[in-house]
């Protein structure tokens, strides 16, 4: 048998009492009675319920009602209750107030009122609580659908997001540009027990030194010209949530310091102030550029990247994951065609394979644009080769397939091979317009070897 919802009704009227003693005790509740607001309050500590009924006025005490509200409202589980009220100006003076999630009824009411009323309030509870079951459930199953990728490089993303999640230790996301860290950096605060809390994103590369640190740790009124009010700091705005301190390396020296000493004592200071401020926030870095080196180079404090890389994750490249490229693809020209508003656009296999086989430098968010214009400018139903950016479709004619075939005649192998370098050389450098660093990554390559290479083929001259 399942088991009956148990319901407290407070009322000072032994008549009332036992009169919802036998209405709902007959429609299968398990009711509990309280005489007044100390008994009601004892039960409550006691026992659990799974809603509330109480008298507005209980003796001299008009508002003995709202103190049971207030005690339910400070006290959790969430319970729903139910006032009973015995004039009309009186009900719409509370309804006005801000416990505007209770259920009213007027006395008198008849007995099938009370029923109703009852019933739809364990109703809504029900639904409340289902809600956070199902989301604690998704939570604990890790659901991350917006990050997509089968490539067992990104299951181990994924696999180490569902692991680190619970964890309060800082994490720092590694990886080149476009390749999803703020993506990663939020699903591990979706899939954290700090999901209802605010997620609060700083590009700290994107705003000047000295504005970024009243933005982390805000300021009195008046600490600095143009600080007209006392601003809340962004820390404490993430406060029980978790704050992404996107581009790192980008931070000062002086603001790496005090940023240490937060993460030390879970304390921040605001500018002009006298008195730190005790927070609770997951932080959460990333950065596109290599922290350990600079570290070791003293362009970035070691002892703060210690605290930050307490647990580093890398999101590898796309180069390196071309097996997820088919799913990105679709799900991307899915996804502009919806917000362009066209029918969903089929992809030729040559186009397919170009897509698949060009290198993106600049990653997933590289692809993403690359689609975006592509779909808004295919004039059919179907994205063909011809549809592409030059740079992506041309890139598929490199002579890639014929490598391995050994003609008839032999091949002078040398020469071959010499060929191929240059000619992906020259290409790499076209795409990477003439940066050598970025080229040389296109070419897996170390930019000495690269610089090597240029001279040996005299292309250093180009
Ligand atoms: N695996 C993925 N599945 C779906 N979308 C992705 C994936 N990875 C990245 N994206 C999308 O690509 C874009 C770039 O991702 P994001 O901003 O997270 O990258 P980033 O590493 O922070 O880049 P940057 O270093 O330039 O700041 C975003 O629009 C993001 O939604
Ligand atoms: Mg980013």
């Amino acid at each position: 048998m399942p088991v009956q919802p148990s319901i407290l009704v407070v009322d000072d009227e032994a008549s009332m009492r036992e009169l919802l003693d036998i209405v709902l005790g007959n429609s299968g509740y398990d009711v509990t009675v309280a005489a007044n607001v100390g008994e009601a309050i004892e039960r409550l500590i006691d026992g659990h319920f799974d809603a509330v009924i109480t008298d507005l006025r209980m003796g001299t005490d008009h508002q003995a009602g709202m103190k049971i509200l207030d005690w339910l409202h400070e006290n959790s589980p969430p319970t729903p209750a139910i006032m009973i009220t015995a004039y009309a100006s009186v009900e719409t003076a509370i309804r006005a107030t801000r416990l505007g999630a209770v259920d009213y009824i007027m006395k008198p009411f008849k007995n099938d009122e009370m029923r109703i009323v009852v019933e739809r309030v364990l109703d809504k509870r029900r639904l409340m609580r289902e809600n956070v079951a199902l989301r604690k459930d998704q939570a604990a199953r890790g659901k991350i659908d917006n990050i997509i990728g089968k490539s067992a490089a990104m299951q181990n993303v994924l696999d180490m997001i569902r692991r680190v999640a619970t964890l309060p230790s800082t994490i720092a996301i590694h990886g080149e540009s476009g390749t999803g860290k703020e993506l990663v950096a939020r699903a591990i605060h979706q899939v954290s027990d700090r999901a209802e809390k605010p997620f609060i994103a700083v590009n700290c590369g994107g705003i000047p030194e000295n504005l970024l640190e009243s933005e982390l740790f805000g300021h009195k009124k008046g600490a600095f010209t143009g600080a007209v009010e006392d601003k809340e700091g962004l820390f404490v705005v993430a406060d029980g949530g978790t704050l992404f301190l996107d581009e790192i390396g980008e931070m000062s020296m002086a603001l790496q310091v005090k940023m240490l000493r937060v993460l030390d004592n879970n304390r921040v200071m605001p500018v002009g102030d006298v008195a730190e401020v005790s927070v609770d926030v997951r932080i959460i870095s990333a950065t596109n550029r290599n922290l350990e080196q600079m570290a070791n180079e003293g362009d970035f404090r070691s002892d703060l990247y210690y605290r930050l890389n307490v647990i580093p994750i890398t999101v590898p490249p796309l180069r390196d994951r071309s097996d997820d490229i088919p799913l990105l693809i679709y799900h991307f020209v899915k996804a502009h065609a919806k917000n362009m508003g066209r029918t969903p656009l089929e992809v030729a296999p040559e186009a397919m394979e170009a897509l698949t086989n060009y290198v993106w430098p600049g990653n997933v968010r590289e692809l993403q644009n690359a689609l975006e214009r592509t779909v808004a400018l295919c004039p059919g139903e179907r994205l063909e080769l011809i549809d592409l950016p030059p740079n992506i479709s041309n890139f598929v004619a490199a002579p890639r397939a014929s490598l391995s075939e050994l003609p008839d005649g032999g091949v002078d192998l040398e020469a071959l091979v010499a060929e191929i370098e240059k000619d992906l050389i020259k290409q790499a450098l076209q795409q990477a317009r003439y940066s050598q660093k970025r080229a040389a990554q296109l070419l897996g390559l170390t930019p000495r070897s690269l610089r090597y290479r240029l001279q040996k083929y005299e292309l250093d001259a180009e």
